[in-house]
């Protein structure tokens, strides 16, 4: 087996590196774990598979560090869309396992992109009568926003480019780099 990262190679330019994206969990956990300092009951973290699943392991532990308590929920969901675009019509693949009502919920997200997917889980969740409702995201474009979420907590403003990495997929692949870059042309073109 050859020594090395077998992606590299695949990559344009890294656009958040291995330390930027802990600096920023880190500092979005501090920030969570004090403006809910006052929080009965801890907090119930959904994290939107596959692509949080990175950050929300990452997160939920810097929350632990930084005071506050949490428990994981994980919830699947598909948009009905062409090809990259998605559609805002969305289908519940994998439900959540238990009550929310009465919960301090976060929305844990690797990013928000039209914010279609955001933005219906939210009218979703809240319908389940949680105590308050917020999401937290690591990487937002800006330039591609076709609804507006409230979204009160952003890692990263990105432009509207194809990312993959952190939690992020082509084609399924690319999920486990520790980095958030763009793809080289050619490795479209390959597929
Ligand atoms: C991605 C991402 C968000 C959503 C954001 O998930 O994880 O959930 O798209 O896009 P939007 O703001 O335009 O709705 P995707 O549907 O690619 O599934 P995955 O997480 O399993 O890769």
């Amino acid at each position: 087996m050859a020594e090395g990262s077998w992606y590299d190679a695949d990559i344009e330019r890294v656009i958040i590196s291995e330390e930027q994206i802990r600096d920023k969990t880190e500092e979005l956990a501090k920030q969570v774990s004090a403006d809910h300092a006052d929080t009965d009951g801890g907090l119930l973290l959904v994290c939107v598979l596959k692509g949080a699943v990175m950050f929300m392991a990452d997160f939920a532990r810097a929350l632990g560090r930084h005071g506050s308590s949490s428990e994981l929920e994980f919830m699947a969901v598909s948009s009905y869309g062409s090809g990259t675009a998605s559609s805002g019509v969305v289908r519940i693949l994998k439900d959540l396992d238990r009550d929310i009502a009465g919960r301090h919920v976060v929305i844990v997200e690797d990013i928000v992109d039209s914010g279609l997917t955001l933005s219906w889980l939210m009218k979703y969740l809240q319908s389940r009568s949680p105590a308050s409702l917020e999401v937290v995201a690591l990487l937002r474009k800006p330039d591609a926003i076709k609804v507006s979420v409230p979204v009160r907590y952003v890692g990263f403003d990105i432009p509207n480019e194809f990312v993959v990495g952190y939690g992020l997929d082509f084609s399924e692949r690319y999920r486990e780099l520790p980095y958030v870059g763009v793809l080289k042309p050619e490795v479209y073109a390959r597929s």
